[in-house]
Formats: structure tokens, sequence, C-alpha cells
């Protein structure tokens, strides 16, 4: 296949799977895979209804037996993958006078490890021009989050992946960059034991220059930018695309 391979984590609701119908769009064979079946299949049919190529893989990202079959799987039947978008995140409200090693562990299981463990069997047969972006958050760049020290913890820790791959993978022609969200507007941001609730874009749009929330396909554009050979000299980066919030004066 000459199509690009483009391997997304979460791709069934939200910014992953914004990412996959923009690069299902642009002609690129998307292997959207997520642990919300239902939904993941329901982003594939609507890229093929478009006239895109995709496919669908159930995969928690916290299995590493599972990360490595699929890989395996892709790295046989197409030589490797060109692009990985590490978009799969939980983020749980919990104060640190609750927080447990379980709730504690789960977060950085998904949000951290959960990266390592798809990007980690595909680089072998990753070629010259491949591209990496992980989801980091300007909670991880930027600020501390309150009840919810493991999320910055975790987005923190993407942060130093990013720029740790980066150099080890950059005299291989392999790109590693991250994507720094600010507010929005997705399942994980609407939802009150998570993040903001339904009230997110009323309580945070009076403190972003730009005054809303952001959409799902603002920031898979600058991921599909990321992984486009127009970004062929950027490595190591993490990409804050957040209204204008962090370099605000609020
Ligand atoms: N929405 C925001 O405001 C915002 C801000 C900063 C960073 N982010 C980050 O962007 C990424 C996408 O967030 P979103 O807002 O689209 O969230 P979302 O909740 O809408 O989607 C998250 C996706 O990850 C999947 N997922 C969760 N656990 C998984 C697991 N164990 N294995 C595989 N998939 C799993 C979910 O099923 C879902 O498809 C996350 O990493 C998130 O932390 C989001």
């Amino acid at each position: 296949m000459d199509k690009r391979i483009v391997l997304i984590t979460g791709a069934g609701i939200g910014i992953g799977r914004a990412s996959a119908l923009t690069f299902g769009a642009q002609g690129d064979h998307v292997i959207v895979t997520d642990v919300l079946e239902e939904k993941g299949k329901a982003v594939v049919a609507e890229i093929v209804a478009a006239g895109g190529s995709a496919e669908f893989h159930l995969l928690d990202v916290r299995s590493t037996k599972a990360a490595d079959a699929l890989v395996h799987d892709l790295n046989t039947r197409f030589g490797g993958v060109d692009v990985i978008v590490a978009n799969a995140g939980i983020a749980l409200r919990v104060p640190m006078s609750e927080m447990t090693d379980e709730t504690w562990h789960e977060t950085l299981d998904v949000d951290l490890y959960g990266m390592l463990r798809v990007i980690r069997p595909a680089l072998p047969a990753m070629k010259q021009g491949a591209s990496i972006i992980c989801l980091s958050s300007i909670m991880g760049t930027n600020y501390g989050w309150d009840e919810h020290v493991h999320y910055s913890t975790a987005k923190s820790g993407v942060i130093g992946m990013v720029r740790g791959l980066a150099v080890e993978y950059a005299a291989k022609g392999i790109r590693v960059n991250g994507v720094a969200p600010g507010y929005i507007r997705t399942a994980q941001l609407l939802n009150p034991g998570h993040s903001l609730g339904p009230d997110a874009a009323d309580i945070a749009s009076p403190y972003i220059p730009m005054k809303r929330l952001g959409e799902p396909s603002e920031i898979a554009n600058v991921i599909k930018f990321l992984a486009s050979s127009d970004a062929s000299y950027l490595t190591g980066q993490v990409v804050t695309v957040d209204g204008g919030l962090t370099p605000g004066r609020y």
C-alpha cells in the first residue's frame, strides 16, 4: 500500500476521532484504535463513506501484549507505521487526600506508559520521514491542576518522552513532537468527574484571549501539520494550542 499508515490511539471520540477523520480525508490509511469498539468502528465507517481508507482495532493501551501484537501485525502487513498519534488519555478528578496508588498508577498507565507501549514496538520498522505525535496538555507544560496531580504528572512526563525520543531518533529521520491542547470541547472536558463539566465554555472562556473553547478539529489540524513534510525540520517540540490562554495575562 502506498498510502501512509497512521496509527491513532483513543480514536473513537474527541481529538483522536477528529485526527482520524483529518488523516482519512487527506488519503492516509488510518488505523483507528480504542477501547470504545462501537465508536471506533463508526469512525472507520465515516472515513470509508467519505472515500477514505481505515480499519478498526480494539486496543487498550494498558496492555503491552495487545499493543505489541497490533504493531507487529501492522509492521508485517505494511512494512512499518508512518505516523503514530499517541492520543488515548484519561483525566480523573481525585483530591490528593483521596489518592491511592491504584488511581495514580491508572492515570500514568494510560496517559504515559500507554504511549510507550505503541511507540516502542513501532520504532524499529519506522522509516526516514516517519513521525510521532504525543498528546500532552497545558496541564503538563504550564499549569498545575488541582485534584489532577497524577494527570499533570503524566502530561509533564509526555514532554520528557517527546524530547528524549526526538533526540534518540533524529538521525534515523523519525521526528517526535507533542501537542499541548488548552480547553478543547470533548467528552473529557465536558465531564465533571474528569474536567470542567458541562459549563466548561462559560467557566473557561473569560480567561481565554480568544474567548472560546477549542474544537477537536483545531487540534487535529496541528497534528496533521506535525506529521507532514511541511514540518520536516521540527522535532522535540511541544506545540501549545490554547487560544492564547497560556500567554495571556489573567
Ligand atoms: N479536551 C481537552 O481539553 C484536552 C486538553 C489537553 C489535553 N487533552 C488530551 O488529549 C487527548 C484526547 O483527549 P480528548 O479530550 O479527546 O478525550 P476524550 O475523553 O474525548 O477521548 C479520550 C479517548 O481515549 C480513549 N481511552 C481511554 N482510556 C483508554 C485506554 N486504556 N486504551 C485506549 N484508549 C483509551 C477513550 O476511549 C477515548 O476514545 C488526551 O490525551 C487528553 O488528555 C485534552
